[in-house]
């Protein structure tokens, strides 16, 4: 059985799309209603049976650290009342996972940020969860689902996509290939664009912040250049496997909602508390 057991998340970005209020707070501590958006990201590792949590920070995020750290005057503050409830849910991922943390001296991209987590991550394959993507679902969590495909493709890396409106694919790295079998669900991808225009977009199947990643893609991103924008992309990192067949899209089931953008995060909020409230 190919098994992920680690889960890399890149939380070092300075969130300018949430300014100002990330001069103080990381944009991953933002809360979709009481509960931040890093909590939804460690849970949904933990739906895929992923418990050793590998976060690439930098030093103006303790919050974060702070938050997966157990609170003692505020656990007997709420204890024998209503509000204790509210603490089953962190108290359990503290109590199940094992948090470890790297600083990324500086921003360089998501390539580097992942090039940055290799010391927590040793030679194995690992999921990526980025944090501001938030994917809900009723039956199997997204990365439950990738780390199924995993399974059966143990030797590719896999990107979570889902169909776009053409005039948003320059906000994200978009895919093209083949279906696989009779699946209409999971790609052999044979090329792969950051950001492009919707005039130089192949499609618009557009990865979302979840991966299963190789270790390859380490030698591979030690190898990848910077872009004119001086940043080092995943997904050129990943192009370069795909075009050895070793990389696989995979359109996932389930509800996300771009919670890296104020429009994303209060639409998610609205539709979340109707539902939940
Ligand atoms: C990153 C990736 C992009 C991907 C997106 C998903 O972009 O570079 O390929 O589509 O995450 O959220 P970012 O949103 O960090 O600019």
């Amino acid at each position: 059985m190919a098994i992920i057991s680690k889960c890399l998340f890149p939380v070092a970005g300075y969130g300018t799309r949430f300014l100002p209020v990330t001069k103080a707070i990381p944009k991953e501590m933002l809360p979709i209603l009481a509960k931040p958006l890093i909590q939804y990201g460690v849970e949904e590792a933990m739906s895929a049976g992923i418990y050793a949590i590998a976060m690439v920070t930098s030093k103006h995020k303790g919050a974060i650290k702070e938050y997966f750290q157990p609170h003692p005057e505020i656990e007997a503050s709420v204890a024998g009342t209503s509000k204790q409830s509210s603490l089953i849910e962190i108290n359990n991922a503290i109590a199940k996972c094992e948090f470890n943390y790297i600083q990324q001296p500086q921003q360089q991209g998501l390539g580097h940020a992942i090039y940055t987590g290799q010391p927590l991550i040793g030679n194995e394959s690992f999921a990526v969860i980025l944090p501001d993507d938030l994917c809900i679902n009723d039956g199997a969590s997204v990365l439950e689902q990738m780390c199924e495909l995993h399974q059966q493709h143990p030797d590719c890396c896999i990107v979570a996509i889902e169909e776009v409106p053409i005039d948003e694919v320059d906000k994200y790295g978009i895919i093209d290939g083949e279906l696989l079998g009779n699946s209409n669900t999971v790609y052999r991808v044979d090329n792969m664009l950051e950001k492009p225009t919707p005039q130089d977009a192949p499609t618009n199947l557009a990865i979302i912040g979840r991966y299963i990643l190789t270790a390859e893609i380490f030698t591979v991103l030690a190898k990848t250049k910077a872009d004119n924008k001086g940043e080092i992309q995943i997904t050129d990192a990943l192009m370069t496997l795909a075009k050895t067949g070793k990389v696989i899209a995979y359109k996932f089931q389930g509800r996300r909602f771009d919670c890296g953008s104020v429009k994303g995060f209060i639409a998610a909020n609205t539709i979340l508390a109707k539902e939940n409230m």
